[in-house]
């Protein structure tokens, strides 16, 4: 039999990616981030369309030379259709649906959920079912329990913003550049002394779901008594803000945590998955892995590379769906909320 080679594209956000998958192990893959967002403190839905434009064809045909393919060689091609920002995922779904509509190929819109998810495994081997998985990013933070592929039962999400949205705020706050999690990550790892406390929210109807808007308050508060504001920035001494990125990531992580330590204890679970781009910070896998020991339950978390938004996620994604015989209509539509 041939082999197997799934085309994935990634537009969702600030990320233009592609990647090429073939039985189901990476060989090509082209990530590059948007870096013109930056200077705006967020993500801005135009400029990420515009870009991804530009960004998507050279990438597409980067990955097929790396890999040494041809359009004509592929059994598929995969785009990520939701959730995400509308214009940007319009870019990447229909350059799929150009490439599917010429040269004859299966076409898979994919869910970037369920993409994160299933990153661990392409990343790191077969994951024992069932697991929990906890898939936490900047527009996400949900624990999900995972039976099988597709087989999912949401069990807790955040009721305002996402972990990484959080970091990305808080980072405006103390004058970091957007996005702020690897810095706030970085300075909370290097920080030996006592971090500032901030309150956790704990909520009472679900004890899975996750807030993190009061956090930001807290912040907000700690930072005004204290310093002058300088634009969007207060003016924090040096020596003072790593103890308050220590307090951030602590908080965060102590959220995290306690979640997924209730969900492993009600439910019967043969391990735990974390994913998306906040799964990147040391800071906070340092955390899950005292967890998985005490708990005596395999941890398995992506490297960097597979945490944050990439192409590769979406082909393996792609080449899993593939091989249940799933293709989607030339009619696919975005889906800028789709849940998982
Ligand atoms: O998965 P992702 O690339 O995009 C979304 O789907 O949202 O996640 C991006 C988020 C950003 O909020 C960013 O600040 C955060 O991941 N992030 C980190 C780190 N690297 C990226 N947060 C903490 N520590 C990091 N090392
Ligand atoms: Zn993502």
């Amino acid at each position: 039999m041939s082999p197997t080679a799934v085309l994935g594209i990634e537009t969702s956000c600030d990320e233009t990616a592609a990647a090429i998958v073939v039985d189901g192990k990476l060989v090509a893959d082209r990530t590059t981030r948007q870096i013109l967002h930056e200077q705006y403190g967020g993500v801005v839905p135009e400029l990420a369309s515009r870009s991804h434009q530009q960004l998507l064809g050279p990438a597409v045909e980067g990955v097929l030379s790396d890999a040494g393919l041809t359009v004509s060689e592929l059994a598929a091609v995969a785009a990520t259709s939701g959730p995400g920002l509308a214009g940007a995922l319009l870019v990447g779904v229909s350059f799929a649906k150009g490439l599917s509509l010429s040269a004859n190929l299966p076409l898979l819109g994919i869910n970037h959920l369920e993409a994160h998810l299933w990153s661990a495994e392409l990343a790191l081997g077969e994951l024992p079912l069932p697991f929990l998985a906890l898939i936490v990013s900047g527009g996400h933070t949900l624990l999900v329990e995972v039976k099988g592929f597709g087989a999912y039962r949401r069990l807790g999400s955040t009721r305002d913003d996402a972990a990484g949205e959080l970091f990305d705020k808080v980072g405006r706050m103390m004058g970091i550049a957007f996005p702020a999690g690897a810095v706030l990550d970085r300075e909370a790892l290097e920080f030996d002394g006592e971090p500032i406390w901030f309150p956790r929210a704990r909520l009472r109807d679900n004890p899975l779901d996750f807030s993190f808007s009061g956090l930001k308050t807290a912040v907000l508060y700690y930072l005004r008594e204290r310093y002058p504001r300088l634009g969007t920035a207060y003016e924090i001494p040096a020596e003072v803000r790593p103890a308050i990125s220590a307090g951030v990531m602590t908080a965060v992580g102590e959220m995290l945590v306690a979640r997924a330590t209730i969900a492993l204890e009600d439910g019967n679970y043969e391990a735990l998955v974390v994913t998306g781009g906040v799964a990147s910070s040391s800071f906070l896998r340092n955390g899950f892995q005292t967890m998985s020991n005490r708990m005596g339950i395999p941890l398995f978390i992506p490297p960097p590379g597979f945490c944050t938004d990439n192409g590769a996620m979406v082909a393996y994604a792609g080449y899993r769906r593939l091989s249940l015989n799933d293709r989607s209509p030339l009619t696919l539509a975005v889906d800028p909320a789709a849940r998982l």
